[in-house]
């Protein structure tokens, strides 16, 4: 039967459809001011970008006739009966947008909880809760700050653990939401045997619209991330994984001429994640900017930032400094990476940051981002170890350290040995360091209380953040990844040794002050006038779903 036809007949019908949907079991749906048919909601619902008056909405309705396009409805509420909704309204559901659908519902009153749904005549969505910012005096605030989630590594426990968190009010996502690698590729090896595997037609590296979609499609079946979305409202930022490692503005190490035209890679990419995340890009779907700010009554500021896509100079790298004797140039390297024109931020967001500081009087200043602040600065002896030589080499030098604090006098070679230190990640703010002191200062001479946090390097770090004159003017707390390996996995590590090497790492480098190395987990940061205080949870497990969360480390930050 035509569908169309049908719709108009059973409207003519009256309760013909009720009975009917009684029957297959979906009689739950709300009533409609007219006939929608039946949509799968295939991904639960989600909201984020809240604002003291408006959020956004999320959905994906794929109309179950097969057809390009359906309708839905969606109610926002103050109780979960939905007995008097706020606002309400109608939604398309199209191919064009892979039958996502997303709301900014605008006019609601700040510093409120919600309850939202969608639906159709014949079914519905789950209910999920969000809110609004609050404005003027607020005693408290909860975020949970995540990274780095690989679906095939590992199930999102870390996720469901926040999810389960009655405190937590927000969610920061600070990228690596995704993955682009093919099945074999980057953390797959364990995928078939906990049963992560890609779906059929996206198992190659993701290149094209259709290939980003369907990997979004697939780790928002984690159970965990669903309910994390259906419960709190996230705040997304992508870092390199959402288009392609180590992405820059103009190019990606992930990307190679034989893949195409970098810029429509990154214009899909950058779709599919507008189309999946709650996110409002500031300038419109069609632009890349998401650097954007949100105020959370008189206590925090919080400024997302993009280090990847919309300033980004290309990343150093030592190789290319190499002297035809072989002999490494580091006076060339170093006058590069202290360049003061190099940037990471780009002239306009750097200018964006400068002006928002300039009026924010908010208690705690937040940035947002994607990867280290804090020099990284490891005893130059051990980044030139082979892989498997790391562990000996920490060793060597702690025993050095030994020595010298039981007051023997090292030799000049000895002396070297521990203060020849250089960056060993230039993917990260270490190869962008005259614009890393600008950024500090913005802050510091504006006397702002300065908190930033970090993802991307998939182990939690705590970092001093230190001036050209060598003065602590800010922290930074950096979350451990979801799923993703960390420097376990890279070094060959088993635990008791990843625990050795982070006991070891405080010591050798100058700024660092915590590290767990072979943990999946989350922080959380709750705000109160007098003071920060940060935790670091780490779940037992992502093999399966059972685990159990332990908190292992807390910050007080009271500047
Ligand atoms: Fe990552």
């Amino acid at each position: 039967m035509d569908r169309r036809h049908f719709i108009k007949l059973s409207s003519l019908l009256g309760g013909t459809l009720t009975l009917s949907t009684q029957l297959t079991g979906c009689a739950s749906a709300p009533e409609t001011k007219e006939y929608f048919p039946a949509v799968e909601f295939t991904h639960g619902v989600a909201s984020g970008d809240p604002t003291p008056s408006a959020v956004i909405l999320w959905t994906r309705a794929v109309p179950a006739d097969n057809d390009d396009s359906g309708y839905v409805r969606w109610q926002i509420a103050t109780s979960p009966d939905f007995t008097s909704p706020l606002r309400d309204g109608v939604a398309k559901t199209t191919r064009n947008n892979d039958f996502t659908v997303k709301i900014d519902v605008q006019d609601l009153p700040s510093g409120r909880s919600f309850y939202y749904r969608f639906f159709t005549s014949e079914n519905r969505s789950v209910t999920g809760t969000t809110s609004t910012l609050a404005t003027g005096v607020m005693d408290k605030l909860k975020f949970a700050v995540f990274s780095c989630a690989n679906y095939p590594a590992g199930y999102f426990n870390a996720y469901k653990a926040a999810a389960e968190d009655n405190e937590v009010d927000v969610v920061l996502h600070l990228g690596d939401y995704i993955y682009e690698y093919p099945k074999g590729g980057y953390a797959t090896a364990n995928a078939e045997s906990i049963g992560r595997d890609f779906m059929p037609g996206n198992e190659g590296e993701l290149l094209t619209l259709k290939d980003y979609r369907l990997r979004y499609a697939t780790y928002r079946q984690d159970n965990g991330l669903q309910l994390l979305h259906q419960r709190k409202p996230f705040i997304a930022i992508w870092d390199d994984h959402e288009i392609a490692n180590d992405t820059y503005m103009s190019g990606a190490q992930n990307h190679s001429a034989d893949e195409g035209d970098f810029f429509a890679r990154r214009t899909a990419a950058i779709q599919a994640y507008y189309e999946w995340l709650p996110i409002r890009p500031p300038m419109g779907y069609d632009n890349p900017q998401i650097y954007r700010s949100f105020e959370f009554g008189n206590l925090v500021n919080l400024y997302m930032l993009d280090t990847r896509v919309i300033g980004r100079e290309k990343q150093l790298n030592m190789a290319d400094y190499k002297q035809a004797d072989g002999q490494f140039d580091g006076k060339a390297f170093m006058q590069a990476l202290h360049n003061p024109d190099r940037t990471l931020l780009g002239r306009a967001q750097f200018n964006w940051l400068a002006d928002e500081v300039k009026q924010s009087s908010a208690r705690w200043q937040v940035l947002g981002q994607q990867i280290l602040m804090g020099k990284m600065h490891y005893p130059a002896e051990v980044l030139t170890s082979e892989r498997e030589a790391v562990a000996g080499a920490i060793e060597g030098l702690l025993g050095l350290l030994k020595k010298q604090q039981a007051g023997a006098t090292l030799s000049k070679v000895e002396q070297a040995r521990l203060a020849t230190k250089l960056p060993y990640n230039l993917d990260a703010w270490d190869g962008y360091a005259a614009e890393r002191d600008k950024v500090l200062s913005m802050f510091s001479d504006a006397q702002k209380s300065l908190l930033v946090i970090a993802g991307d390097t998939h182990n939690g770090w705590v970092n001093k953040l230190t001036n050209n004159r060598g003065e602590t003017v800010a922290m930074e707390y950096a979350t451990p990844s979801v799923s993703s390996p960390g420097m376990e996995d890279y070094l060959g590590l088993n635990t008791a040794q990843a625990k050795r090497l982070a006991d070891a790492l405080p010591l050798l480098i100058d700024d660092l002050s915590y590290c767990n190395l072979h943990e999946r987990g989350y922080m959380t940061m709750t705000f109160t006038l007098s003071m920060v205080t940060t935790q670091w949870h780490y779940v037992s497990n992502i093999s399966n779903e059972n685990y159990t969360v332990f908190t292992r480390h807390t910050e007080r930050f009271v500047n």
